[in-house]
């Protein structure tokens, strides 16, 4: 394997002797996550254009409380303390939580936003390690028990994207058809599936955490596959960030009129 010798320089941050575009991975990182953490707080402030007939915005699923419109929520009416919060507020911690803490992520972040450092042999402004042993960073190990919240709310886009294929008919009854908007909230619970079956914490919990899985050949299996997403991690990631935001955006400009949804099968 080829190596490449790069002299350490201490000093303040950016400070290196690296001659390749070492800044290009962390801009770029800064740019997309800035960019999506700004769009879905300001989607999930909205409060409204969350659906459209039978699709329903997955930053808004499950949608726990809804009092009017033609889509039905969990628990019905909100309870008079919560009628002016956005329904995404009241589940968005959970998958938000999940990728905030999601070992890939945090390793993106760490060197995008807080130059922690920018990348490899480039200086940072912090002399001190202080690693993921002490508050508060030893918080991110709840990613593991994230995790099964995650999986949980797969479960529920699917059944969200199965609903995208019912159609209201104008009998009040429904017809199985294919839209557009099926096939992004489809192309969403895949992608949102290949990263959440590919996390680590899943990898370890399904088999990587024993010593022998050759004598448990369904966990060995199971192994293999989440092994299989889990070499792509990044590429899920960034995927399914982008879809699930792009999602929300196609189902709330059907809503307000300005895109059309095409059916495609009927
Ligand atoms: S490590 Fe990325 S989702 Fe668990």
């Amino acid at each position: 394997m080829g190596s490449l010798d790069v002299g350490i320089r201490r000093g303040g941050l950016g400070n290196t002797s690296r001659r390749d575009a070492w800044w290009l991975y962390p801009s770029s990182v800064f740019l997309g996550l800035t960019a999506f953490v700004v769009y879905a707080t300001w989607a999930a402030l909205q409060g409204n254009y969350f659906y459209f007939h039978n699709y329903l915005s997955p930053f808004y699923s499950p949608l726990l409380f809804w009092s009017h419109g033609g889509i039905h929520s969990w628990f019905g009416v909100p309870p008079h303390w919560l009628v002016n919060i956005s329904p995404a507020l009241l589940i968005l911690w959970a998958p938000g939580g999940f990728r905030v803490s999601c070992y890939y992520y945090r390793g993106a972040y760490y060197k995008s936003h807080w130059a922690d450092p920018p990348a490899c042999a480039v200086g940072e402004p912090r002399l001190k390690y202080r690693g993921e042993r002490r508050f508060p960073l030893i918080l991110q190990n709840v990613h593991r028990y994230f995790m099964y919240i995650a999986v949980f709310f797969i479960f529920i886009l699917g059944k969200d994207a199965w609903d995208a294929m019912w159609f209201r008919t104008a009998s009040g009854g429904r017809e199985f058809g294919i839209g557009v908007g099926t096939l992004v909230l489809l192309l969403n619970v895949v992608l949102l599936a290949g990263y959440t079956f590919g996390c680590h914490s899943l990898r370890h919990l399904i088999g990587g955490g024993r010593d022998k899985l050759s004598s448990q050949p369904g966990h060995a299996c199971a192994y293999r596959c989440v092994t299989k997403l889990n070499e792509r991690h990044m590429t899920w990631a960034w995927f399914s960030l982008f879809w699930v935001a792009f999602s929300d955006l196609y189902v709330r400009l059907c809503a307000m009129g300005i895109w059309h949804d095409w059916r495609i099968l009927r």
